[in-house]
């Protein structure tokens, strides 16, 4: 039977599969569950950085009264009943994990602006989190701002949370850069160990009758895998980082195709949200099966031996396939298109 062991960070880890960050990591009886069920680590939820700032500035409002913020910039902060844990539960929940699991504890911060509020890394580390995972959610809407600066910024945060940890620090993006390799080498250059692929764009929908924005966490479908494999794949083998796949797994065989593009692990949240620890077990199952059939003995064995490092000419290669994609298209029979 092929073995699941593998490395993530340089952690060790009994599988590949492991929790991705979410509130499922409040739920110490579901992470044990999960454990059970062949989770190889788990990331808990995020700490935000509007969070930490807002602590800090009524720290301040507290100690002299002078720290204040004009109406309209309040009104841009995130409410203090929004978050579901403090910085100061959070690090007892990271503490209460380590001491449930035997499977690493990665903590989680999600910011996009370099400053103070990065240094928390290091109470993340000495609460015993194995890991840090920091969440670059950020869409760029500056019209001054351009593409080098808005990287620039994200480079100096991922900087200060490297600087503030001795654990190793792996980034989660979303995947919108104008050169995925570029910044992710650039990445690399600033500390980190490893990239999640990807963060999931929350897309508002509008309610037309009340004329609003209505916002909502729809669970992924495998649908959203593809985007995931094709950046496993164009940075596998080519930068010198560990490379997770996250959104979009929820069947064995979305895990084997991210490790065959060069994933070292995947991350699930919504198939355990919907399935439970059910998805866990079927999904590490459904791998050893998928691996077994293709004849690998070890699962690191198949990562990443359908990159695009294996093209002479990685660009070249993508044109090729998207002309001959677009050009290979034939009408379905009985298809309407006139
Ligand atoms: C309810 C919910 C809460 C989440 N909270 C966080 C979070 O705090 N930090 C984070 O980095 N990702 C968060 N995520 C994103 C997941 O970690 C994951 O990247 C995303 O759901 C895609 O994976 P999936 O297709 O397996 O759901 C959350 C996802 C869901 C569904």
């Amino acid at each position: 039977m092929v073995d699941l062991r593998t490395h993530w960070l340089g952690l060790a880890l009994p599988s590949p599969v492991v929790v991705a960050s979410s509130p499922i990591g409040d739920d110490l009886d579901a992470l044990v569950s999960l454990e059970r069920a062949g989770a190889g680590a788990v990331v808990l939820r995020s700490l935000f950085e509007e969070q930490l700032i807002d602590e800090q500035m009524a720290a301040h409002r507290f100690i002299d009264g002078q720290v204040d913020t004009d109406a309209e910039s309040r009104s841009m902060m995130p409410e203090s009943g929004m978050f579901t844990m403090g910085p100061d539960a959070y690090l007892v929940q990271i503490r209460r994990a380590k001491s449930a699991l035997g499977i690493p504890v990665i903590g989680s911060l999600n910011g996009t602006s370099p400053g103070g509020w990065t240094e928390l890394a290091g109470a993340l580390e000495a609460s015993g989190a194995d890991a840090i995972e920091l969440n670059l959610y950020d869409l760029a809407t500056s019209l001054t701002e351009d593409g080098h600066d808005v990287e620039a910024r994200q480079l100096e945060v991922v900087r200060g949370v490297c600087a503030a940890v001795r654990v190793p620090v792996s980034v989660k993006l979303t995947p919108f850069y104008a050169s995925l390799p570029s910044f992710a080498k650039k990445l690399r250059g600033v500390g980190a160990t490893g990239v999640v692929l990807f963060n999931r764009f929350y897309q508002p929908d509008i309610d037309l009758d009340a004329l609003d924005v209505v916002r909502h966490v729809r669970l992924s479908t495998h649908q959203e895998l593809p985007l995931r494999l094709h950046g496993l794949a164009l940075l596998s083998g080519r930068v010198d980082l560990e490379l997770a796949a996250s959104g979009g797994v929820h069947s064995g065989d979305d895990a084997v195709k991210c490790v065959l593009c060069g994933a070292a692990v995947v991350q699930l949240a919504s198939a355990i949200l919907e399935r439970g620890p059910d998805a866990m077990r079927s999904i590490v199952a459904g791998m050893t099966e998928r691996f077994d059939t293709m004849g690998y003995e070890r699962v690191d064995h198949a990562r990443g031996v359908l990159a695009l490092d294996k093209a002479p000419d990685p660009h070249a290669w993508e044109r090729l396939q998207y002309v001959r994609t677009l050009q290979g298209w034939r009408p379905r029979r009985g298809g309407k298109w006139k």
